[in-house]
């Protein structure tokens, strides 16, 4: 079946008591037991291991992904760290993308190191910086494509290639682009990370996340460290990121010409230092985007002439439809300043070594008319 067909029917099955069309909110801590003997006779026991609704999500980003299968989570942070937890222990080295979003910076830094875990960011981008940083310990390749605020897109079969001839999995988080338009499994990837909280919901409504893996035994460690650390969705997130999932397709394409106008015009644009945005010609790595991807997405991220103050200018000066706020990939269009917001935990020399600028702008372009959209940063940008 095709991708529309799935988005919409894959996990789904009507109640087999009412009929109902969805699938119920199963909001329960537990599971009614027949017997001793018969224990998990019907597949569940308790929400921490298992949930019905939280289950159908899973089944439906599986089929989506085209992976083996999936566990859903209370957070996109909550999937990263169950992957770090159940996959490695002391004395492992990971090698992890340099521009990843600051939350996933965070805690390999503070953490994994702190449990004995070595880490290297390196700039993944340029695949033999991650051929060089490879050691007999490396367990693990961690990329973001596109990554979050730069928008720097990885190769991820070249990075899968290289992980696996020094006996390493790639993981790599798909958030900014979905299933939808990039499938990194077939890239050659191992395991797939999402924060649902953004495309996948698509509406500021839930915060969630996934792992989607492609073997029996990634899903039992990961699953292993999920029951143990208590980093489940709740049936009522997964209930609305179902109904999310369904106009997926619809939202992206239409975010992303949205994305592609608004790009278009701050590229020509006297005010603006540079754009960047996959789609643009001018992008370093558009060849490689089109290779690997079906589209290029809604994210978009631009520095203004002026700096620091230009940037804060524009940003606490912009009417609606935008709206200065974190979170990315939702119905409503986003201006966010990542050195103070979302990428605020990297310490400064390395963030500005990777790209994250104090004058960096991020845009999550949204569902809106695209005129409405550049006429109000065209007003924004006569204020600077
Ligand atoms: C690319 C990416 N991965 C992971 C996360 C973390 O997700 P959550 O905020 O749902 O914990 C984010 C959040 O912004 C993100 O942008």
């Amino acid at each position: 079946m095709g991708f529309r067909t799935k988005q919409i029917h894959a996990g789904v099955t009507p109640d087999p008591v009412t009929g109902a069309i969805l699938t119920p909110i199963h909001q329960a801590t537990t599971f009614v037991q027949d017997s001793v003997d018969e224990y998990m006779a019907k597949g569940y026991s308790y929400s921490r291991g298992g949930n019905p609704t939280v289950r159908a999500f899973e089944e439906k980003l599986t089929a989506l992904e085209g992976g083996y299968d999936t566990t859903a989570y209370g957070s996109g942070m909550a999937a990263t760290v169950a992957v770090l937890l159940g996959l490695l222990e002391q004395g492992d080295h990971i090698v992890v993308a340099d521009v990843v979003y600051g939350g996933t910076y965070r805690f390999v830094d503070r953490f994994m190191r702190k449990f004995g875990v070595e880490v290297d960011f390196v700039d993944a981008s340029d695949t033999s910086r991650v051929e060089a940083a490879m050691r007999p310990t490396t367990k693990l390749v961690f990329t973001e494509s596109p990554a979050n605020p730069t928008l720097k897109v990885t190769d991820l079969q070249a990075v899968s290639d290289i992980a696996h001839a020094h006996g390493a999995i790639h993981v790599t988080d798909n958030t900014f682009l979905t299933p939808y338009y990039q499938r990194p499994f077939e890239l050659g990837a191992d395991v797939i990370v999402h924060s649902t909280t953004k495309f996948l919901d698509g509406h500021n409504a839930t915060l969630g996340g996934a792992v989607v893996v492609k073997t029996p035994e990634l899903q039992e460690q990961i699953a292993f460290a999920r029951i143990s650390a208590g980093l489940v969705m709740s049936p009522m997130v997964a209930w609305l990121t179902l109904q999310g999932v369904k106009t997926l397709s619809e939202r992206m394409d239409r975010q992303s010409a949205n994305a592609m106008a608004v790009a278009e015009f701050l590229q020509g644009h006297e005010k603006v230092e540079y754009v960047n945005y996959p789609g643009l010609p001018s992008h370093p790595q558009h060849e490689l985007s089109k290779r690997q991807a079906t589209g290029f997405g809604a994210m978009v991220c631009f520095e203004v002439k002026g700096g620091v103050e230009a940037g804060k200018k524009l940003m606490d000066s912009i009417e609606s439809p935008w709206t200065l706020a974190e979170n990315l990939g939702q119905v409503e269009s986003l201006i966010t300043h990542p050195a103070t917001m979302t990428h605020a935990s990297i310490p400064v020399e390395e963030r500005v070594k990777a790209g994250i600028t104090d004058g960096l702008v991020r845009l999550s372009v949204g569902l809106e008319d695209a005129e409405d959209l550049i006429d109000a940063l065209d007003r924004a940008l006569g204020k600077i």
